[in-house]
């Protein structure tokens, strides 16, 4: 499928080889920040919009057309497999995801059960189908899903969360119903990754925006040997990149999960990440989201600073998190375009 690609830079760095210039895209570049993405907000809600493929597919190639990144990443949203797991999940305005019966003892877990992806997520093949379609090998698609640790948080607490403790303290009182909740979440994720790379996605992301409320310890315990059964699920199919915020202190471990690509936040230096992930994976990242509501030229050298920081290999420019809904386009384009007009002194 790739070779029929026009633009394939983001597979290239990943593999490893050598590109003519760095590749871009953004977390959550599919959003609110961009006007064309809330008139159809406005519309309809949004499990609607990550349902009726047609709607998730103009969602996710909106930035590749406004902004010019290097890959459209999916629009959809990492709970929507806790609700193919049996729970009910809402969005609230202002308020993010709320799930309303979280799992809190065994008899909950009862109500939690591991699907037939095929049944329950079918809309999203379906949309990654017509992406494909739609994109017609203009840039590759990434599909994702989150990390079991970060779906648990959202499974217990029920709700967002600056320290999610109820889920922490799930797993520390009832470990044995935690790892029995945790495989579970793997065993849906791997079948629901495989069936995105049957339908098309290119490449795969896993979001563990919590790995780094853990410790060293809990973060290998609860969350990376499960990440680790995904990626090794994945690994003869298409190159997987793990994206685990603020857990800069195992890139070590998750570089050698044969993960293709480690996501970090800016809150480490490019060499210390390089020094710890070692020279056989690529990193992607890691602008400070908020960066972006600088002056242009202030971005367009921080952008330059980083790129350099990171040098000609390896590399994917992307934002440490994701982009913040009040980032003006013309800063988020600044952003992309500072990224493409740049060349190494010695490529
Ligand atoms: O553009 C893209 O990156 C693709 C689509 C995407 C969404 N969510 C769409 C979305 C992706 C990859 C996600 C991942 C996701 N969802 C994560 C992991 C990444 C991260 O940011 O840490 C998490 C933790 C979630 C859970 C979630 N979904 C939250 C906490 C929220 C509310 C907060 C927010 O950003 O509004 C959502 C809703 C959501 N998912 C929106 C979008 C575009 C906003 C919905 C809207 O108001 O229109």
């Amino acid at each position: 499928m790739s070779q029929q690609l026009q633009n394939d830079l983001l597979l290239r760095t990943l593999r490893g080889e050598q590109t003519e210039r760095t590749p871009v895209w953004m977390m959550r570049q599919a959003g609110r920040y961009l006007p064309e993405y809330r008139v159809l907000r406005e519309k309809y809600g949004f499990f609607e919009r990550c349902q009726t493929p047609e709607l998730a597919c103009e969602i996710t190639i909106q930035p590749v057309d406004i902004v010019g990144v290097d890959a459209a990443i999916l629009f959809s949203d990492i709970l929507v497999v806790p609700q193919a797991m049996g729970l009910e999940v809402q969005l609230i305005e202002q308020k993010g995801p709320v799930l309303p019966d979280p799992v809190k003892t065994a008899a909950d877990l009862n109500r939690v059960r591991v699907p037939d992806v095929q049944e329950t997520l079918q809309y999203v093949f379906d949309a990654i189908k017509l992406i494909k379609q739609e994109l017609n090998g203009r840039v590759p698609l990434i599909g994702f899903a989150g990390a079991p640790w970060t779906l648990l948080c959202y499974m217990v607490q029920g709700k967002g969360s600056k320290t999610f403790d109820e889920a922490k303290a799930f797993c520390y009182t009832q470990p044995e119903l935690a790892h029995r909740l945790l495989q579970m979440i793997t065993d849906t994720t791997i079948a629901y990754l495989k069936a995105q790379v049957a339908a098309g996605a290119d490449t795969i992301q896993i979001f563990d925006s919590w790995g780094g409320l853990l410790s060293p310890h809990d973060f290998e315990a609860i969350s990376l040997q499960y990440i680790r059964q995904i990626v090794a699920a994945l690994k003869d199919e298409v190159p997987t990149i793990i994206f685990a915020k603020g857990a800069w202190f195992a890139l070590e471990e998750m570089a050698a999960t044969g993960a293709a690509g480690l996501g970090i936040d800016w809150c480490i230096k490019p060499q210390l990440a390089r020094q710890m992930a070692g020279s056989n994976v690529t990193l992607q990242g890691n602008f400070d989201p908020a960066k972006l509501l600088s002056p242009i030229p202030v971005i367009q050298k921080e952008v330059r600073e980083m790129l350099q920081a990171f040098g000609p290999q390896r590399h994917v420019a992307n934002l440490g998190h994701g982009i913040l809904p009040n980032i003006p386009v013309d800063h988020a384009r600044a952003f992309v375009d500072a990224v493409k007009e740049f060349r190494f002194a010695a490529q």
